[in-house]
């Protein structure tokens, strides 16, 4: 089976996580999207923790209806107390044992596939989340869902870095609006759930997350660029290339998400991201061939017909909320983090995308 994560990233996390992973121990939780790229990360690091470090095994039960999810997805591990099953979040689904956590990652994540699949997208953040959130309810557990730095569309300059008070500059139609849209409503569901019900939600707005496992097929920037590399073709980027966007490598943003899964406020969304550097898409392809032996050909081209232009011109999180109330700092450079990348890719992907 091929790796779609490097070990010594799983165990970078358990150990930064020290003894706040403890809180876990004997808990239930349900996760949804659990075979898409963050989802795979849960599921390995709860399979870690409880094969070294729980007191009493969390069980984790992860949730996909496998639309994205790719042949990564489709190599379900076997791993402690992780058990999977096949299903669309936003059909009904019979639980009827204790539930203390519900983690709602499920989502079309990229631009790409969002084009492809715009009602589904938007059913997976409205619909999905309210029946996660009526779950979350009925047990009086702690409900999380998976926003996005989308939430803010194209930022008026004077908000960026955006905080998580900055309303954002989105547009209700156009080829964006399903995702950007969709995740907005789904914050608005987390936060009735709150006002009215007293349920403990959290929003998580993840800024550019990146690392090992990003599939080759998914077509955001990072892997889109690795398979370019790989196949010895210029790469390809999209627009002026004056874009700007912040990277942050996946150790960093998993442990971001425990601590908003752990000790958020409720009610509360916050920003997860490495708000260091950003840079343009241009600067991006220089700091790749920094790292890399030969030189990078590319080439400026138009947007395809597959993905969806009218993209953000920046994109950087203030992340002073999560730093304050939860002690999150990310420690992975971008180099370090892009050298990881970079170096799991040409060993997996095949060059052909
Ligand atoms: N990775 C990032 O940088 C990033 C940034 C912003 C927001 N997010 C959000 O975080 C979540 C996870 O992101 P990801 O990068 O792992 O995305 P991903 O596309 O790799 O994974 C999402 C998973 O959800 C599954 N899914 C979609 N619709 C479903 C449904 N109706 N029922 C059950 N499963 C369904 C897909 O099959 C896929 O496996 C998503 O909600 C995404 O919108 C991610």
């Amino acid at each position: 089976m091929k790796r779609h994560f490097l070990n010594s990233d799983i165990a970078e996390i358990v150990a930064r996580l020290g003894d706040e992973s403890q809180a876990f121990s004997g808990k239930t939780i349900l996760l949804t999207g659990g075979r898409g790229f963050l989802g795979r990360y849960f599921m390995e690091v709860f399979g870690a923790l409880n094969r070294d470090i729980l007191e009493a095994p969390v069980t984790l039960v992860a949730m996909d209806n496998m639309i994205t999810a790719g042949q990564e997805g489709a190599q379900i591990p076997e791993l402690p107390n992780v058990e999977f099953v096949q299903h669309d979040v936003v059909q009904p689904f019979e639980w009827n044992r204790p539930l203390d956590y519900v983690i709602h990652a499920a989502g079309i994540a990229s631009p790409y596939y969002y084009r492809a699949y715009p009602l589904e997208t938007l059913e997976v953040a409205i619909s999905g989340t309210r029946r996660m959130l009526e779950l979350a309810e009925a047990h009086d557990a702690r409900f999380t869902f998976f926003s996005s730095s989308e939430i803010y569309g194209d930022p008026d300059p004077k908000h960026v870095p955006m905080a998580e008070s900055y309303r954002g500059n989105v547009s209700c139609q156009g080829p964006r609006a399903c995702y950007d849209e969709s995740k907005r409503v789904g914050e608005t569901l987390c936060y009735i759930f709150h006002n009215k019900h007293g349920t403990h939600t959290n929003a998580i707005r993840p800024f550019n997350v990146f690392g090992p496992g990003m599939q080759e097929t998914d077509y955001r920037v990072l892997p889109n660029f690795a398979s370019r590399i790989k196949g010895g073709i210029p790469l390809h980027v999209y627009g002026s290339g004056n874009q700007t966007r912040t990277f942050c490598y996946i150790t960093d943003a998993i442990i971001g998400f425990f601590l908003v899964i752990l000790k958020g406020v409720a009610g509360e969304a916050y920003n997860i991201g490495n708000p260091e550097p950003e840079i343009s898409m241009l600067e991006l392809v220089q700091e790749i061939e920094q790292l890399s032996s030969q030189g990078i050909q590319y080439d400026i081209v138009e947007y395809p017909d597959s993905y969806p232009a009218d993209e953000p011109n920046r994109r950087s999180p203030d992340i002073r909320k999560a730093r304050l109330q939860l002690d999150y700092a990310p420690e992975v450079s971008l180099n370090d983090g892009l050298s990881r990348f970079l170096d799991w890719a040409d060993k997996t992907y095949t060059g052909k995308q």
